[in-house]
Protein backbone atom coordinates (compact mmCIF):
# COMPACT_ATOMS: atom_id res chain seq x y z
CA UNK A 1 0.00 0.00 0.00
CA UNK A 2 0.67 3.75 -0.50
CA UNK A 3 -0.93 5.11 2.09
CA UNK A 4 2.23 6.87 3.51
CA UNK A 5 1.29 10.65 4.38
CA UNK A 6 -2.11 10.63 2.29
CA UNK A 7 -5.33 12.13 3.74
CA UNK A 8 -8.05 9.56 3.39
CA UNK A 9 -11.91 10.38 4.50
CA UNK A 10 -13.87 7.07 4.64
CA UNK A 11 -17.46 7.11 5.89
CA UNK A 12 -18.81 4.54 8.24
CA UNK A 13 -15.49 4.15 9.83
CA UNK A 14 -16.74 2.91 13.42
CA UNK A 15 -17.65 -1.11 12.81
CA UNK A 16 -17.22 -3.55 9.86
CA UNK A 17 -15.36 -3.36 7.01
CA UNK A 18 -14.48 0.31 7.11
CA UNK A 19 -13.33 0.11 10.86
CA UNK A 20 -10.48 -2.58 9.52
CA UNK A 21 -10.06 -0.46 6.44
CA UNK A 22 -9.49 2.90 8.26
CA UNK A 23 -6.55 1.28 11.11
CA UNK A 24 -4.82 -0.36 8.53
CA UNK A 25 -4.74 2.71 6.42
CA UNK A 26 -3.64 4.42 9.68
CA UNK A 27 -1.20 1.93 10.30
CA UNK A 28 0.68 2.56 6.87
CA UNK A 29 1.15 6.20 7.68
CA UNK A 30 -2.03 7.75 6.19
CA UNK A 31 -4.14 10.35 7.92
CA UNK A 32 -8.11 9.54 8.56
CA UNK A 33 -11.01 11.69 8.63
CA UNK A 34 -13.67 9.10 10.26
CA UNK A 35 -17.44 11.03 8.80
CA UNK A 36 -19.45 8.87 11.14
CA UNK A 37 -22.80 9.55 12.88
CA UNK A 38 -21.68 8.84 16.28
CA UNK A 39 -18.71 10.11 17.66
CA UNK A 40 -19.35 7.85 20.74
CA UNK A 41 -19.92 4.80 18.67
CA UNK A 42 -16.50 6.12 17.17
CA UNK A 43 -14.41 6.43 19.57
CA UNK A 44 -12.96 2.73 19.95
CA UNK A 45 -11.93 3.07 16.56
CA UNK A 46 -10.34 6.52 17.45
CA UNK A 47 -8.67 5.29 20.22
CA UNK A 48 -7.45 2.08 18.18
CA UNK A 49 -5.41 4.60 15.85
CA UNK A 50 -4.50 6.56 18.13
CA UNK A 51 -2.71 3.61 19.87
CA UNK A 52 -0.58 3.32 16.65
CA UNK A 53 1.40 6.37 17.46
CA UNK A 54 0.66 8.00 13.64
CA UNK A 55 -1.26 10.59 12.93
CA UNK A 56 -4.00 12.02 14.94
CA UNK A 57 -7.48 10.81 13.34
CA UNK A 58 -10.33 13.30 12.58
CA UNK A 59 -13.79 12.66 13.30
CA UNK A 60 -16.64 14.32 11.38
CA UNK A 61 -19.97 14.25 12.58
CA UNK A 62 -22.20 12.35 8.98
CA UNK A 63 -25.35 11.11 9.06
CA UNK A 64 -26.18 10.31 5.19
CA UNK A 65 -29.93 10.57 5.94
CA UNK A 66 -29.55 13.72 5.87
CA UNK A 67 -29.11 15.90 3.01
CA UNK A 68 -28.20 19.04 5.80
CA UNK A 69 -25.92 16.76 7.68
CA UNK A 70 -23.76 15.77 4.60
CA UNK A 71 -23.64 19.60 3.78
CA UNK A 72 -22.41 20.12 7.02
CA UNK A 73 -20.25 17.47 7.40
CA UNK A 74 -18.24 18.36 3.81
CA UNK A 75 -18.04 21.56 5.24
CA UNK A 76 -16.43 20.56 8.57
CA UNK A 77 -13.83 18.17 5.85
CA UNK A 78 -12.93 20.95 4.00
CA UNK A 79 -12.31 22.79 7.12
CA UNK A 80 -10.05 20.42 8.86
CA UNK A 81 -7.92 19.08 5.55
CA UNK A 82 -6.14 21.31 2.68
CA UNK A 83 -6.11 17.61 0.77
CA UNK A 84 -8.29 14.91 -0.13
CA UNK A 85 -5.89 11.83 -1.52
CA UNK A 86 -9.01 9.28 -1.36
CA UNK A 87 -12.36 9.17 -0.27
CA UNK A 88 -13.95 6.11 0.56
CA UNK A 89 -17.81 5.96 0.35
CA UNK A 90 -17.71 2.73 2.51
CA UNK A 91 -21.36 3.31 5.24
CA UNK A 92 -24.22 1.35 4.30
CA UNK A 93 -27.61 0.24 5.67
CA UNK A 94 -29.59 -3.34 4.58
CA UNK A 95 -32.88 -4.57 4.96
CA UNK A 96 -34.76 -1.23 6.98
CA UNK A 97 -38.13 0.30 5.94
CA UNK A 98 -38.45 4.14 5.99
CA UNK A 99 -37.18 7.32 4.14
CA UNK A 100 -34.54 9.72 4.91
CA UNK A 101 -35.01 13.02 6.76
CA UNK A 102 -35.61 14.41 2.95
CA UNK A 103 -37.95 11.82 2.15
CA UNK A 104 -36.24 9.29 0.01
CA UNK A 105 -36.33 5.49 0.60
CA UNK A 106 -34.01 4.25 2.85
CA UNK A 107 -31.54 2.26 1.05
CA UNK A 108 -31.22 4.53 -1.74
CA UNK A 109 -31.22 7.19 0.28
CA UNK A 110 -28.19 6.64 2.45
CA UNK A 111 -26.64 4.19 0.32
CA UNK A 112 -26.19 6.35 -2.72
CA UNK A 113 -27.35 9.83 -2.83
CA UNK A 114 -25.77 10.82 1.00
CA UNK A 115 -22.50 9.52 -0.83
CA UNK A 116 -23.05 11.42 -4.17
CA UNK A 117 -23.71 14.68 -2.38
CA UNK A 118 -20.79 13.93 -0.61
CA UNK A 119 -18.55 13.15 -3.44
CA UNK A 120 -19.56 16.28 -4.78
CA UNK A 121 -18.80 18.51 -2.63
CA UNK A 122 -14.96 16.80 -1.77
CA UNK A 123 -14.81 16.78 -5.84
CA UNK A 124 -12.87 20.04 -6.71
CA UNK A 125 -10.40 19.07 -3.17
CA UNK A 126 -10.11 15.59 -5.20
CA UNK A 127 -8.75 17.51 -8.04
CA UNK A 128 -6.92 19.58 -6.86
CA UNK A 129 -4.81 17.05 -4.76
CA UNK A 130 -4.56 14.52 -7.42
CA UNK A 131 -3.61 11.88 -8.50
CA UNK A 132 -6.45 10.74 -6.24
CA UNK A 133 -9.05 8.49 -5.55
CA UNK A 134 -12.98 7.68 -4.49
CA UNK A 135 -14.24 4.10 -3.48
CA UNK A 136 -17.18 3.59 -3.29
CA UNK A 137 -18.22 0.10 -2.00
CA UNK A 138 -21.19 -1.58 -3.71
CA UNK A 139 -21.98 -5.10 -3.51
CA UNK A 140 -22.13 -7.99 -5.76
CA UNK A 141 -25.96 -7.58 -4.29
CA UNK A 142 -26.25 -5.24 -7.38
CA UNK A 143 -26.71 -7.98 -9.68
CA UNK A 144 -29.82 -9.11 -7.65
CA UNK A 145 -32.31 -6.67 -7.96
CA UNK A 146 -35.11 -7.96 -10.22
CA UNK A 147 -36.50 -4.47 -10.74
CA UNK A 148 -33.49 -2.50 -11.34
CA UNK A 149 -33.50 1.22 -10.37
CA UNK A 150 -37.48 2.17 -10.24
CA UNK A 151 -37.27 5.86 -10.34
CA UNK A 152 -41.35 6.48 -9.26
CA UNK A 153 -40.45 4.66 -6.36
CA UNK A 154 -37.42 6.10 -4.72
CA UNK A 155 -39.42 8.64 -2.43
CA UNK A 156 -41.24 5.80 -0.84
CA UNK A 157 -40.44 3.17 1.83
CA UNK A 158 -38.86 -0.08 0.85
CA UNK A 159 -42.24 -2.23 -1.28
CA UNK A 160 -40.04 -5.70 -0.32
CA UNK A 161 -41.06 -7.97 1.86
CA UNK A 162 -37.17 -7.60 3.62
CA UNK A 163 -35.74 -4.87 1.66
CA UNK A 164 -32.94 -6.92 0.25
CA UNK A 165 -34.67 -5.64 -3.49
CA UNK A 166 -34.02 -2.23 -2.51
CA UNK A 167 -30.64 -2.70 -0.81
CA UNK A 168 -29.40 -4.08 -4.20
CA UNK A 169 -30.96 -1.41 -6.15
CA UNK A 170 -29.08 0.82 -3.81
CA UNK A 171 -25.88 -1.20 -4.57
CA UNK A 172 -26.86 -0.68 -8.68
CA UNK A 173 -26.93 2.77 -7.40
CA UNK A 174 -23.17 2.47 -6.33
CA UNK A 175 -21.93 0.82 -9.35
CA UNK A 176 -23.66 2.94 -11.64
CA UNK A 177 -22.40 6.49 -10.16
CA UNK A 178 -18.84 4.93 -9.96
CA UNK A 179 -18.74 4.58 -13.52
CA UNK A 180 -20.61 7.69 -14.43
CA UNK A 181 -18.22 9.77 -12.42
CA UNK A 182 -15.39 7.97 -13.74
CA UNK A 183 -16.61 9.24 -17.31
CA UNK A 184 -17.16 12.92 -15.96
CA UNK A 185 -13.96 13.13 -14.54
CA UNK A 186 -12.29 12.58 -17.59
CA UNK A 187 -8.74 14.35 -17.81
CA UNK A 188 -9.17 14.86 -14.33
CA UNK A 189 -6.14 13.13 -11.92
CA UNK A 190 -8.92 11.29 -10.10
CA UNK A 191 -9.50 7.46 -10.46
CA UNK A 192 -12.98 6.13 -9.41
CA UNK A 193 -13.45 2.43 -7.98
CA UNK A 194 -16.81 0.35 -7.50
CA UNK A 195 -16.06 -2.56 -4.53
CA UNK A 196 -17.80 -5.51 -3.67
CA UNK A 197 -15.40 -6.49 -0.21
CA UNK A 198 -17.01 -10.02 -0.26
CA UNK A 199 -19.86 -11.23 1.98
CA UNK A 200 -19.08 -10.23 5.58
CA UNK A 201 -19.85 -11.22 9.33
CA UNK A 202 -20.66 -7.40 9.67
CA UNK A 203 -22.86 -5.28 11.58
CA UNK A 204 -24.76 -4.70 8.09
CA UNK A 205 -26.74 -8.38 8.78
CA UNK A 206 -28.33 -6.40 12.17
CA UNK A 207 -31.54 -6.59 10.89
CA UNK A 208 -31.86 -10.20 9.53
CA UNK A 209 -34.22 -12.29 11.71
CA UNK A 210 -32.46 -12.68 14.82
CA UNK A 211 -32.50 -16.81 14.33
CA UNK A 212 -31.33 -16.67 11.16
CA UNK A 213 -27.83 -14.89 12.07
CA UNK A 214 -25.97 -17.79 13.55
CA UNK A 215 -26.88 -19.58 10.41
CA UNK A 216 -25.55 -17.17 7.65
CA UNK A 217 -22.76 -16.05 9.89
CA UNK A 218 -19.91 -19.04 10.13
CA UNK A 219 -20.34 -18.93 5.67
CA UNK A 220 -18.84 -15.26 5.93
CA UNK A 221 -15.51 -13.72 5.47
CA UNK A 222 -14.19 -11.26 8.65
CA UNK A 223 -14.15 -7.89 8.29
CA UNK A 224 -10.31 -8.24 8.23
CA UNK A 225 -10.53 -10.38 4.82
CA UNK A 226 -13.57 -8.14 3.54
CA UNK A 227 -11.29 -5.00 3.41
CA UNK A 228 -8.87 -6.04 1.17
CA UNK A 229 -10.74 -5.17 -1.99
CA UNK A 230 -11.46 -1.82 -0.87
CA UNK A 231 -7.76 -1.01 0.77
CA UNK A 232 -6.09 -2.09 -2.48
CA UNK A 233 -8.72 0.13 -4.54
CA UNK A 234 -8.31 2.81 -2.21
CA UNK A 235 -4.00 2.96 -1.57
CA UNK A 236 -1.98 0.02 -4.28
CA UNK A 237 0.06 1.39 -6.98
CA UNK A 238 -1.17 -1.08 -9.01
CA UNK A 239 -4.61 0.22 -9.99
CA UNK A 240 -3.24 3.47 -10.09
CA UNK A 241 -3.73 3.89 -13.87
CA UNK A 242 -7.62 2.14 -13.60
CA UNK A 243 -10.84 4.01 -13.61
CA UNK A 244 -14.55 3.64 -13.52
CA UNK A 245 -14.29 -0.44 -12.84
CA UNK A 246 -15.64 -2.67 -10.79
CA UNK A 247 -13.64 -5.38 -8.71
CA UNK A 248 -14.65 -8.35 -6.84
CA UNK A 249 -13.74 -9.52 -3.22
CA UNK A 250 -10.35 -10.65 -4.07
CA UNK A 251 -9.36 -6.89 -6.15
CA UNK A 252 -9.82 -8.40 -9.78
CA UNK A 253 -11.79 -6.49 -12.21
CA UNK A 254 -15.36 -7.87 -13.03
CA UNK A 255 -17.75 -7.22 -15.20
CA UNK A 256 -21.06 -5.35 -13.54
CA UNK A 257 -24.45 -7.18 -14.27
CA UNK A 258 -26.35 -5.71 -17.67
CA UNK A 259 -27.65 -2.57 -15.60
CA UNK A 260 -24.47 -2.08 -14.03
CA UNK A 261 -23.00 -1.56 -17.65
CA UNK A 262 -26.07 1.04 -18.80
CA UNK A 263 -24.19 4.07 -19.65
CA UNK A 264 -27.35 5.63 -20.34
CA UNK A 265 -29.34 4.51 -16.72
CA UNK A 266 -25.78 5.62 -15.10
CA UNK A 267 -26.43 8.92 -16.92
CA UNK A 268 -30.19 9.23 -15.40
CA UNK A 269 -29.37 8.75 -12.26
CA UNK A 270 -26.78 11.19 -12.20
CA UNK A 271 -29.38 13.28 -13.52
CA UNK A 272 -32.18 12.40 -10.87
CA UNK A 273 -29.60 12.56 -8.35
CA UNK A 274 -28.24 16.13 -9.32
CA UNK A 275 -32.25 17.32 -9.04
CA UNK A 276 -32.41 15.88 -5.64
CA UNK A 277 -29.81 17.70 -4.17
CA UNK A 278 -30.90 20.87 -5.78
CA UNK A 279 -34.47 20.29 -4.72
CA UNK A 280 -33.03 20.53 -1.44
CA UNK A 281 -30.70 23.54 -2.19
CA UNK A 282 -33.48 25.44 -2.72
CA UNK A 283 -36.10 24.46 -0.05
CA UNK A 284 -33.08 25.96 2.64
N1 LIG B 1 -20.99 -7.20 5.03
C1 LIG B 1 -21.20 -7.66 3.81
O1 LIG B 1 -21.38 -8.88 3.58
C2 LIG B 1 -21.23 -6.71 2.65
C3 LIG B 1 -21.37 -7.26 1.35
C4 LIG B 1 -21.38 -6.40 0.26
C5 LIG B 1 -21.27 -5.03 0.47
N2 LIG B 1 -21.15 -4.53 1.74
C6 LIG B 1 -21.03 -3.08 1.89
O2 LIG B 1 -19.95 -2.77 2.74
C7 LIG B 1 -20.15 -1.48 3.33
C8 LIG B 1 -19.79 -1.54 4.80
O3 LIG B 1 -20.74 -2.36 5.46
P1 LIG B 1 -20.38 -3.35 6.65
O4 LIG B 1 -20.64 -4.72 6.16
O5 LIG B 1 -19.08 -3.01 7.25
O6 LIG B 1 -21.61 -3.01 7.64
P2 LIG B 1 -21.69 -2.42 9.12
O7 LIG B 1 -20.80 -3.16 10.03
O8 LIG B 1 -23.16 -2.39 9.42
O9 LIG B 1 -21.16 -0.92 8.93
C9 LIG B 1 -21.92 0.02 8.24
C10 LIG B 1 -21.44 1.40 8.58
O10 LIG B 1 -22.29 2.34 7.91
C11 LIG B 1 -22.74 3.30 8.87
N3 LIG B 1 -24.01 3.91 8.53
C12 LIG B 1 -25.21 3.31 8.41
N4 LIG B 1 -26.15 4.24 8.19
C13 LIG B 1 -25.52 5.45 8.18
C14 LIG B 1 -25.96 6.78 8.02
N5 LIG B 1 -27.25 7.11 7.85
N6 LIG B 1 -25.03 7.78 8.05
C15 LIG B 1 -23.74 7.49 8.26
N7 LIG B 1 -23.27 6.25 8.43
C16 LIG B 1 -24.16 5.24 8.40
C17 LIG B 1 -22.83 2.53 10.16
O11 LIG B 1 -22.87 3.43 11.25
P3 LIG B 1 -23.64 3.02 12.63
O12 LIG B 1 -22.75 2.03 13.31
O13 LIG B 1 -23.78 4.31 13.35
O14 LIG B 1 -24.96 2.43 12.23
C18 LIG B 1 -21.54 1.72 10.08
O15 LIG B 1 -20.46 2.52 10.45
C19 LIG B 1 -21.62 -1.13 3.05
O16 LIG B 1 -21.67 -0.20 2.00
C20 LIG B 1 -22.23 -2.45 2.61
O17 LIG B 1 -23.33 -2.27 1.74
C21 LIG B 1 -21.12 -5.35 2.82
Amino acid sequence: MDANDKTIVITGANTGIGRVVAVKLARAGARLVLACRSRERTEAALEEIRALGQAEPVFVKLDLGSLASVREAAAEILEVTDSIDVLINNAGLATVKGVTEDGYELHFGVNHLGHFLLTRLLLERLKASGPSRVVTVASRAHKRTRRGLVFEDLREPAKSATGFEEYAASKLANVLFSAELARRLEGAEVGTYAVHPGVVATEIWRNLPRLMQPLVKPFMWTPEQGAYSTLRCAASPEVADETGLYYDEKGRVKRPSQLGRDDELAKKLWEFSEEAVAAFDEAL
